[in-house]
């Protein structure tokens, strides 16, 4: 099953021009080199309403995952986990457990970020922090759940 992939960039700054993106076509190249198709992108401020938006408008064009990076962490303008529960209909906390847990062998600060993932629709959506570097590491501690998840979500028939 080809999974087909939505990134939002969340951050204040980049949005206004003030700095690049560098954490979306990070996502990006990743995601395709897991073999995924990148349907969609987006860059939205820090604000629920515009993160909530662009998830959904990833899901209408058929996206099955999104992957969010940025706003995790405890500055008052960082509000993606509180957008993504707001439309999600459940939490997976394991993804960000396992984000931490093995974010925090390299990082001290990766307790900071409230990495998360959730379901909303029938869309897996993964919440990463916004450094680069940081993004890509957190995606490589959980890629290996995410197909069965998507699979499971989109009714795919699986063997467990
Ligand atoms: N996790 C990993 N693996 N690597 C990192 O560099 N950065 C941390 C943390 N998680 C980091 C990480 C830092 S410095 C912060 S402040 C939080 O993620 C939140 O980041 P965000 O607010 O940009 O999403």
């Amino acid at each position: 099953m080809q999974i087909q992939v939505g990134i939002i960039t969340v951050s204040d700054r980049a949005s206004k021009g003030l700095y690049d993106d560098l954490g979306g076509p990070a996502l990006k190249q990743a995601a395709e080199g897991y073999g995924w198709k990148v349907l969609a992108d987006a860059l939205v401020p820090d604000e629920k309403r515009d993160i909530q938006r662009a998830i959904r408008e990833h899901i209408a064009r058929g996206c099955s995952l999104v992957l969010t990076t940025g706003g995790t962490g405890v500055a008052l303008r960082d509000v993606t986990p509180e957008a993504v529960r707001e439309i999600s209909i459940r939490e997976l906390p394991g993804f960000g457990e396992a984000m931490r847990m093995e974010s925090l062998k390299s990082t001290k600060n990766a307790i900071l970020s409230r990495n998360l993932a959730a379901v909303v629709d029938k869309a897996l959506v993964i919440c990463l922090p916004g450094k680069p570097n940081g993004a890509l590491e957190c995606l490589s501690f959980v890629v290996g759940a995410i197909p069965h998840c998507i699979q499971v979500l989109q009714e795919v028939p699986t063997s467990c």
